[in-house]
């Protein structure tokens, strides 16, 4: 396989295959009499998106030598709740950019991106009971609350400068890594491995996950617009105090106080946005956050198992390391 694609790149190629299924798949669960339905639903789906959380399911079950069918629909399970959780997460960060393009609710407005968030919620839900496995359900009711708890949690920690690293972890374990966990999870689940196992798979996504959300608080004191698809330097604007900002006050006073002073006046001003995001680079605040997304991934290499096909547990280490050193 060419060594000039990165590991993501060399998933798609590897799950090509499984890849069309799953697009069908979302084709087949977008379909709704309720024309706005489908509308947004192709709109943000057809609009890119890296695909890491179905890869992560395909790739897993494919480890385990996985021979059914299951895999398909439940990694469009998990591609939805992803993809609901970003029709609502835009709303609540006032974000006008999603995937390079302007965002649904930019589009459409608040109110039709949260309803149809929650018709994709819904409909992935309506997918595992025809799945029809106890443990999904539980597992993917569970992933959805942790995902709902870290968004309020996020929400209730607006502007509050006295964060924590374990609380910033918090968040961050909850609002993006279970459902990480979760597509780990899958892969091993329904591959019949024992229960070591899918603990040890769940762990991985869950290591991976926070490795790459990390990387995302990074990005977005580093990363260009054209680059992430998205607003960058608008984690502080939204009040989210994150870890590249947590560690770079620690060391920088004066950045310290003019953080103070747009968390009192509630929004930046002047050139606060490239002031902070220069200030944050130079204090180290970034290297530090990218170093402790390098501590999850190569924690999350450790989970993965010792035999199988070296190729696939190659890449998944690779995508594991990917995570914590993405430019995009
Ligand atoms: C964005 O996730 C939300 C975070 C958890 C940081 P992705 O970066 O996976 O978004 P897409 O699906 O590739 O657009
Ligand atoms: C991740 O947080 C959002 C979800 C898990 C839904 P962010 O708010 O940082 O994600 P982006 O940066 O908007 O993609
Ligand atoms: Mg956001
Ligand atoms: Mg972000």
């Amino acid at each position: 396989m060419s060594e000039s694609l990165n590991p993501l790149q060399r998933a798609i190629k590897l799950c090509a295959e499984d890849m069309k299924r799953v697009n069908a798949c979302i084709a087949d669960n977008l379909q709704s009499d309720i024309m706005m339905i489908p509308a947004i639903g192709h709109y943000i789906v057809g609009s890119g998106g890296k695909r890491l959380r179905p890869l992560l399911c395909l790739l897993i079950a494919r480890l385990f030598n996985y021979t059914g069918d299951r895999h398909i629909p439940l990694a469009v399970v998990i591609e939805f709740i992803h993809t609901a959780s970003l029709l609502h997460d835009d709303v609540v960060d006032s974000s006008d950019q999603r995937r390079g393009s302007p965002s649904a609710n930019g589009v459409w407005g608040n109110q039709a991106s949260v309803l149809v968030g929650d018709y994709l919620f819904s409909r992935a839900f309506q997918m595992m009971v025809r799945d029809d496995d106890m443990h999904m359900l539980r597992l993917m009711s569970d992933v959805t609350n942790a995902l709902a708890e870290g968004e309020v949690l996020q929400l209730s920690r607006t502007f509050h400068l006295e964060m924590t690293l374990r609380e910033s972890l918090e968040v961050i374990e909850r609002k993006t890594a279970v459902l990480f966990a979760a597509a780990g999870e899958v892969g091993a689940h329904i591959s019949g491995e024992s229960a070591q196992v899918v603990r040890n798979m769940s762990e991985y996504g869950m290591c991976l996950g926070v490795a790459f959300q990390l990387m995302d608080d990074a990005l977005d004191y580093v990363a260009r617009t054209a680059d992430a698809g998205k607003p960058v330097g608008h984690d502080l604007e939204e009040g989210k105090i994150t870890l590249p900002l947590i560690h770079a006050m620690q060391q920088d006073a004066a950045l310290r106080q003019r953080v103070e002073a747009i968390a009192e006046r509630g929004c930046y001003a002047d050139d606060d946005r490239n002031w902070v995001r220069q200030r944050v680079v130079q204090a180290g605040g970034v290297e530090a956050t990218m170093q402790q997304a390098e501590a999850y991934a190569q924690r999350a290499v450790t989970l993965l198992p010792t035999h199988g096909d070296g190729e696939l547990l190659a890449l998944l280490a690779e995508l594991a390391r990917f995570s914590a050193r993405r430019a995009y």
